[in-house]
């Protein structure tokens, strides 16, 4: 990985503004492109302020910072600036998988020392990141005399906006991710209308505030992306709405159980807060900054995970044909019923089968209010012989995934991680998909705090030890940390696909995923579980999927996880043409690249893959048919592509007809460009295989 790494490490020029209106000088950091700008000053009552500009224009009015403690008085007024440093720094650095092998990490930093004028005379740090994609700032308690600790009730970063925006937003819910995403104006967000929704087995939600990544648009077309990267040892962060002031200030999980957000020793740093900003919302998927916000990979070669695409014992259980628990009597996960799904996946070119409901305890999951201890992460049930399902597997080179469902009991979960994965290593197995559904135990903690966010990493720290890979549902947000701990491959943290099988608010409409790939993604991985062809459900007579079976097609590509389910029943995808999409289709990519989409209306994007250097494109539309424009100038000009375009049929549309497409083969260049059809709710998948 070294050879890409070029830092240049130069000091350059503050730019200091002078005769701002309370006569104290500006500080401001630049980014390499010039175009955004991030200021800070000290105002007149010793308070931290910050601004950014984009193109000269305010897009974040000052905004002030500090944080009030349980044993300490509060850090807000009273600052002067000791030191200010800068530094720029301009490295290429190797993704083990991603949207991309090698990102560019090129930012302008400026870090600002501030001590209290009077005693205590505490001292902070902010440090301030220009990127040409965003901005980032952080703070560090470094170590000082007199503090060795602090106890935080509240974190008061605030983000002053410059108008009422329009807003892509889900509440900020302490405890799930899975909620639908709304879209309003800055001024009607009112994220309590969503308590109390009846299929979630765990929500609260506090206040009017949203999680993030929260995105806008501005008027004038530039958007925007709040977020935070590197959640280490800290609560997550959702964003309190101050409709008066059209501004949002940042609101740390808490935890009713401890009465405060945040205990840490000294020295430490938070995570960053971060800005994505981009004039094209197509440009924000493309960003980088989440990423290059973590420090660099800390495992080294983990090799050992492959991407993959899986088939599992998952998506019957919620569409009610059979069920995780033994005493059902209609038991999913028995040693024939895997062996089925090896053969299935080992003829389709699909190298991962998960299997859930394989261990004791699932009597006891959901409702329960003692859940501590139910789970049993080694013993199976009496019909599933773990290891025979194994060595069967990988006789046909296939790789069963872990599950373990922790229903929320973290601390039952920690008690048996080592055994737990002392057993997949034995087994060979080297992925495991977690679930943290219903309240937390104790009583108390929620899933965003600090003492989770410690759990979390906890197990992906325990899972690098034993080889293993966690893709985590019911997770902490994706905060970049896949850069540090490549083996925290994806999570859920959406509402992903299983809400189809059973919500009764008619599941996810379809413009679901083109607002999610503006927002939820732009935090990272996203384990959704694409792929469903029965469209309709038949064992579901209200549910169905709100797409076409195009759309779902496109979902691999547009969607970027390092493993891929594709979730129907094999006998769904048996003798059905457009399956291949799903057999040819890579999750491994050397890049990625945006072609075109507006958040929440539609969006292509094309990929290619790692070694073949084969291209796949996805796009997908919401409840609007549209004409999308494809330039394949991507491609590369020296080659010709063997294409199978997977399209809606001209009479699909997502309610009324959503299984009817076509396929086209033919040849594809550089040179080509084409418009294509999508259907309401429809969607468009290509291969481009090159020509030898
Ligand atoms: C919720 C997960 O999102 C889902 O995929 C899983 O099947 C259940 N929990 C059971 O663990
Ligand atoms: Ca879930």
């Amino acid at each position: 990985m070294s050879k890409f790494i070029n830092i240049v490490l130069v000091t350059f020029l503050l730019i200091w503004i002078v005769g701002c209106k309370n006569s104290r000088n500006k500080l401001a950091v630049t980014s390499p492109s010039k175009n955004i700008d991030v200021g800070f000053f000290v105002n007149d009552e010793g308070s931290a302020n910050y601004f950014v500009k984009y193109r000269g224009a305010l897009i974040i009015d000052t905004s002030d910072m500090g944080f009030d403690f349980l044993n300490q008085a509060p850090l807000k007024k009273g600052l002067k600036i000791i030191d200010i440093k800068t530094n720029s720094v301009d490295e290429d650095w190797e993704m083990q998988w991603g949207e991309q092998r090698i990102v560019n990490n090129h930012y302008n930093e400026m870090i600002i020392k501030l001590e209290e004028s009077m005693a205590p005379n505490r001292k902070l740090n902010i440090y301030f990141r220009a990127y040409n994609d965003g901005i980032g700032f952080r703070y560090e308690f470094p170590e000082q005399e007199g503090v060795d600790s602090v106890i935080i009730v509240d974190e008061n970063t605030q983000f002053k906006l410059t108008g009422n925006h329009t807003c892509w937003w889900i509440p900020g819910d302490w405890d799930i991710y899975e909620h639908l995403y709304h879209t309003t104006k800055f001024s009607e967000i009112d994220a309590l209308a969503a308590r109390n929704q009846q299929w979630l087995a765990q929500s609260h939600i506090p206040e009017n505030a949203v999680n993030t990544p929260v995105t806008m648009r501005i008027e004038y077309g530039l958007h925007l992306s709040f977020h935070e990267a590197n959640l280490t040892d800290y609560a997550g962060m959702t964003l309190k709405v101050d409709k008066e002031n059209l501004s949002m200030i940042s609101e740390l999980v808490g935890s009713d159980r401890l009465g405060y957000k945040v205990k840490r020793a000294l020295p430490f740093s938070t995570p960053w807060r971060t800005i994505q900003i981009s004039e094209e919302a197509s440009d924000l998927i493309e960003s980088n900054l989440i990423v290059n916000l973590n420090e660099p990979n800390k495992l080294g070669d983990v090799s050992w995970f492959k991407p993959k695409k899986y088939v599992g014992i998952w998506w019957e259980m919620h569409i009610g044909i059979s069920s995780w628990d033994l005493k059902s009597g209609r038991h999913g996960a028995t040693t024939e019923n895997a062996k089925k799904y090896i053969d299935f996946a080992a003829n389709n070119n699909i190298s991962g089968v998960l299997v859930e409901g394989w261990n004791t305890g699932w009597e006891h999951w959901i409702g329960f209010e003692d859940r501590e201890g139910i789970f049993d992460f080694v013993t199976p049930y009496p019909d599933y012989d773990i290891a025979a399902v194994v060595d069967y597997a990988s006789e046909k080179g296939v790789e069963i995934i872990m599950h373990h469902e922790t229903s929320g009991a973290p601390i039952t979960y920690e008690q048996q991680l080592d055994t737990a994965y002392a057993l997949m290593k034995s087994l060979g197995i080297h992925s495991v998909k977690t679930g943290y559904v219903g309240p937390i135990i104790p009583k108390g903690e929620y899933h965003h705090g600090q003492w989770m966010v410690v759990h979390y990493r906890k197990v992906v720290e325990t899972g690098a030890k034993y080889k293993v890979a966690i893709n985590a549902h019911e997770p902490i947000k994706a905060t970049g940390i896949r850069r540090t701990y490549p083996n925290a491959i994806s999570r859920e943290g959406l509402r992903g696909q299983e809400f189809n099988a059973w919500a009764s608010d008619g599941g996810n409409p379809p413009e679901h995923l083109s607002i999610v790939a503006f927002t939820r993604m732009l935090a990272g991985p996203i384990d959704f579980t694409p792929g469903v062809f029965d469209i309709k459900l038949k064992t579901k007579e209200n549910n169905q999927v709100n797409t076409t079976l195009a759309h779902q097609l496109a979902l691999y590509v547009v969607i970027y996880s390092p493993i891929q389910m594709a979730c129907d029943l094999p006998k769904n995808y048996e003798g059905n043409p457009a399956f291949q999409f799903i057999r040819d289709v890579g999750v491994d990519w050397e890049q990625t690249t945006v072609l075109n989409g507006e958040v929440g209306d539609f969006v292509t994007i094309a990929r290619q893959e790692k070694e073949t250097e084969n291209w796949f494109v996805g796009s997908i539309t919401d409840e609007n048919e549209r004409e999308i424009h494809i330039n394949f100038d991507f491609l590369d000009p020296g080659k010709e592509y063997k294409a199978i375009i997977y399209k809606d049929g001209a009479d699909a549309h997502w309610k009324d007809n959503p299984i009817s497409y076509e396929i086209e083969k033919t040849i594809l260049t550089s040179k080509i460009e084409r418009s294509f059809l999508l259907a309401a709710g429809g969607g468009l998948a290509i291969s481009l295989e090159v020509k030898k």
